[in-house]
């Protein structure tokens, strides 16, 4: 008796929970997503709470939390994290026509575990005072003699870095992509420093000439409240490598369902929300990315750079080989 009376509660509960709110674990950090919780909010009277920290954080602590873990969602900016996730067994599979009608199949785990929900593509900048961008080609001609101590690049600790180079594993073989990462290396202006922001930085300081950089730091930089930081935006050519060949690298920010979600109808209603033409434009622009929904135009400044072939290899790749191209760096001693 005291059994069953448990359980009652216990599903009533549960359903007066289901029925109201959906918890998700985010890495992005935009006033842009709170407002669009805010639409998802008012349009469905679901609660949305939200936990903000680093993707490693959020998946060590949906490991520490277990099945009792009240994360629904767990969205990074990264597909090798949502990769990483998957691994450890913290996320679980989603079934929604929507979902997959909308997202182009690269852009999304191929047993449906996790979805793209904006694109982001690692493109050349290059200073338009001292280089013409018929110069530029493809990722591998950064290795030749004519870019030495020119190039610019992060550290390979980098999640960017790390996806750039197991696409080259996945897309061309190990040994041309320890090649490729070994010419880099030999073509460093100087040793990995900083952030995106900071090679196009170093590149108007004139400590090289060309980075590889993510396309919505130029957005970012152009859009600062610091003036030196528009400055150096503006003297940012965006070059898309790869055209005649594969395309250029691109990468996501992406969702998944927790395997410990509670919430799943909601869940879903949020994730399938947050793909729509409405938010689509929100979230993409607001961190000056690629819809991935083909119903949305790209915002001007995008448009600005123009269209460009992106590589379609499927991006459960980029985790696949995230440890070989971890590896590789160490072996090439890309610091
Ligand atoms: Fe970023």
């Amino acid at each position: 008796m005291l059994k069953k009376l448990v359980l009652g509660i216990l599903l009533i509960s549960s359903i007066a929970y289901a029925t109201s709110e959906v918890n998700v674990y985010s890495h992005r950090h935009y006033a842009s997503d709170k407002q669009l919780f805010k639409m998802f909010e008012k349009q469905t009277g679901i609660k949305v709470n939200i936990v903000k920290a680093k993707a490693n954080e959020l998946i060590k602590r949906l490991e520490k939390e277990g099945v009792n873990s009240p994360a629904d969602l767990l969205i990074t900016a990264d597909v090798g994290r949502l990769y990483l996730a998957q691994q450890k067994g913290l996320l679980q599979s989603v079934h929604s026509k929507y979902l997959n009608e909308t997202i182009p199949a690269h852009l999304r785990d191929k047993d449906n575990y996790w979805f793209a929900l904006t694109k982001r593509a690692r493109v050349i900048v290059y200073n338009k005072d001292k280089v013409n961008p018929n110069e530029l080609s493809t990722y591998e001609d950064l290795t030749s003699k004519k870019w030495h101590k020119r190039v610019l690049i992060r550290k390979s600790s980098n999640i960017y870095n790390q996806s750039l180079l197991a696409s080259f594993i996945a897309s061309q073989g190990p040994e041309k992509a320890k090649a490729w990462a070994k010419g880099i290396v030999n073509n460093m202006a100087r040793v990995p420093a900083g952030s995106d922001r900071d090679q196009m930085k170093a590149v108007v300081a004139g400590v090289g000439d060309v980075a590889i950089v993510n396309t919505y730091y130029v957005g970012k930089l152009l859009n600062s409240k610091k003036k030196n930081e528009v400055m150096v935006g503006s003297k940012m050519g965006v070059f898309f490598p790869n055209q005649k060949g594969r395309g250029t690298h691109i990468n996501i920010s992406g969702i998944a369902m927790t395997y410990s979600s509670k919430n799943k109808e909601n869940a879903i209603k949020l994730m399938e929300f947050l793909v729509s033409p409405k938010a689509q434009k929100v979230f993409a622009e607001a961190n000056y990315e690629y819809p991935i929904n083909k119903n949305v135009k790209y915002s001007k400044l995008l448009q600005s750079w123009g269209t460009f072939k992106e590589d379609t290899i499927p991006l459960y790749k980029l985790g696949v080989y995230n440890a070989s191209a971890v590896r590789m760096f160490d072996e090439v001693n890309w610091k």
